[in-house]
């Protein structure tokens, strides 16, 4: 998805904004470009290419020298990639530089307005009526003139604009699309994601919807679009910059598979209550009583984090015996659900910035529901619209595909059941075996990641498939999504997540030696019931990998994990099919860390 950076100071700008831009390469994009200026400078230099950075970087000239700039990584949304349609966009004057992230609802109602009266449009995005509308305004600050230019817009932006008679300053502004401010000594840096400032300073503002900034070198004012001040005080980010490294591994995706055990360690540090056999969530703002009087849980996430969020489900259903269930919220926010006050929301989003999953928490909010958050990115949207939640600490997610969030994300779910369950009715001993399967859990990790070299030739084999099929029953079934997932968003296989249950029902017909099944079969209450599906599979010369906590004669395959606590099983039986799906797409010599047409944060519908 699109990407911001912005600085101003007294540096070169231009390596720093280059840098900027390809920190925030993760995301997603299919072009890019620069504007530059300077105190002393009379106008805007601008460079923009279609594809990499590296590609932008080769474009740019060698006196391409000045002090205050803004720069964008584009995923088209109006328009096709190209030179044109990549950002910055200028006015004919080539006064008016704007980069922008989000989309301009009303876009095609106002170019046709602009061109009628007589402006030219150089590329075919939303982004330029912007521009020109700012251009056109009739003000004397340029604060106001992109104040009246946002007037006549409705859509969601970050925006940032360079002016060349106003070149000591960069004007932003927020609506849906995330704008960080970092705050540096006698510099001012501005992204839309803190991976772009990270390595400057920690030190940031994050601007709210409706809040515009003007930053200059040593100073900075946040107000609303109607033109009130409004007090922002810096927050200090927690990440530091090595987290963004690749740390020795060849692909972020690899990194982040490895990082679990400590991501969970994480997770699970301080929030351990021994004495009561619970757990305590301090951001939850949830005291006994008002857990006492929560009928429903519903959560609400999209893609890997609405797997999560199954999984959670039915470790709430478990633990606390309340009815929960999980849904896409990109679903949810476009059905007019019933919104039930006894209901507990939860929205589920490693970002935080996900609009369908914002979206339903606004329209949630706006019924009068509370809602919590799971999510991993502090400060993000949804973490700041959420009433409270529970922060996941994976680190920062650099692959454009989720794997420790995940993982996270379900061990926090674990916490939040047992939390809920503990103060309904779980038992002191069922707290206590959940806690230790808790903490057994980052030391099981490390043992199943040693069996990266076995699944690697598996992986070799599964890289000649056409299509594969991933069953699982109850607790194994939302592990079966989202590792059939996972393989196709990195190696671009066809694969497809049914329930074991409904075999018989459909899916059975598929099946030949050429469809490998990848079946869960934890050694539950429900382990039979599974045998029997590898059965049905065998009986028609299926090829089976079983994940499963102990060798399965039915299948080609099994992959051994490590047994924990029935309840937190799903939580391990992923981690191994995260590494197949990375092996496949190694072999098939896909680009992992940012698979084509997808992005990390999905800020658009
Ligand atoms: C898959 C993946 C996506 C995201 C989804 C939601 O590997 O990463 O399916 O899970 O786009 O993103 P967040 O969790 O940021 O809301």
């Amino acid at each position: 998805m699109c990407g911001i950076v912005g600085y101003i100071g007294k540096r070169d700008v231009a390596p720093l904004l280059l840098e900027g831009l390809q920190r925030l390469e993760y995301r997603g994009y299919d072009s890019a470009g620069v504007v530059i200026t300077s105190p002393k400078a009379t106008g805007l230099k601008m460079v923009k290419a279609k594809g990499r950075v590296r590609d932008l970087e080769a474009r740019v000239p060698k006196r391409f020298t000045g002090t205050t700039g803004i720069a964008h990584t584009r995923w088209a949304t109006h328009g096709a990639p190209s030179d044109e349609n990549a950002h910055p966009h200028l006015d004919a004057a080539g006064k008016v530089a704007v980069v922008h992230n989000g989309i301009i609802d009303n876009a095609s109602e106002l170019r046709a307005k602009l061109t009628a009266e007589g402006v030219e449009f150089l590329s075919e995005t939303d982004t330029e009526v912007i521009t020109h509308l700012i251009a056109r305004a009739d003000a004397e600050k340029l604060e106001d003139r992109v104040r009246e230019a946002l007037r006549h817009i409705e859509g969601t932006y970050g925006i940032a604009v360079l002016h060349a008679d106003f070149n000591d300053r960069i004007v932003v502004a927020r609506n849906g699309s995330p704008v960080v401010l970092g705050i540096g000594e006698k510099e001012m840096f501005v992204a839309s994601d803190v991976a772009a400032l990270v390595s400057h300073t920690r030190q940031v503002v994050t601007l709210d919807d409706g809040e515009m900034a003007t930053i200059k070198a040593d100073d900075y004012r946040t107000y609303t679009t109607e033109g009130s001040r409004t007090t922002a005080s810096p927050t200090t980010v927690e990440w530091e910059a090595e987290s963004y490294d690749m740390g020795g591994h060849d692909t972020y995706m690899h990194k982040e598979i490895f990082e679990q055990a400590d991501a969970v360690d994480r997770v699970l540090r301080g929030r351990i209550d021994d004495r009561f056999s619970t757990v305590h969530l301090g951001g939850l703002n949830l005291d006994a009583h008002d857990a006492r009087k929560v009928r429903r849980v519903k959560i609400l996430g999209c893609g890997t984090s609405y797997h999560a969020g199954m999984i959670g489900a039915q470790m709430i259903e478990e633990l606390a015996r309340i009815p929960a269930d999980a849904e896409p919220a990109s679903e949810f926010r476009y059905r007019n659900a019933v919104v039930d006050p006894d209901t507990l929301y939860v929205a589920v989003s490693q970002s935080g910035e996900t609009y369908d999953v914002l979206a339903a928490v606004q329209e949630l909010k706006r019924k009068g529901a509370r809602v919590f958050g799971v999510v991993n990115v502090v400060g993000s949207a949804i973490a700041r619209e959420a009433d409270a939640g529970v922060y996941v600490h994976a680190g920062p997610e650099v692959c454009v595909v989720s794997t420790k969030c995940f993982t996270n994300t379900t061990v926090a779910f674990a916490l939040l059941a047992l939390h809920l369950g503990r103060i309904r009715d779980l038992s002191v001993s069922d707290g206590k075996r959940i806690i230790a399967g808790l903490r057994q859990l980052p030391a099981q990790i490390e043992e199943m990641l040693e069996r990266e070299d076995e699944i690697k030739k598996l992986a070799q084999e599964f890289a000649e498939a056409k299509s594969m099929l991933f069953i699982g029953r109850v607790r194994g079934y939302p592990v079966a999504r989202e590792a059939s997932l996972k393989l196709k968003e990195v190696s671009y296989i066809h694969a497809e997540a049914y329930p074991a249950s409904e075999l018989k029902h459909g899916p059975l017909a598929l099946i030949e030696p050429a469809l490998p099944t990848v079946a869960i079969v934890p050694d539950d209450d429900l382990l039979e019931k599974n045998r029997a599906a590898l059965e049905e599979i065998k009986a028609r010369s299926g090829k089976i990998l079983a994940v499963a906590h102990r060798e399965q004669e039915k299948a080609d395959h099994t992959i051994v994990v490590p047994k924990n606590e029935n309840e937190l099983d799903p939580i391990l039986m992923g981690i191994p099919l995260q590494l197949l799906a990375y092996h496949t797409a190694l072999a098939l010599g896909r680009d992992i860390d940012k698979p084509r047409n997808l992005a990390k944060s999905v800020t658009v519908e």
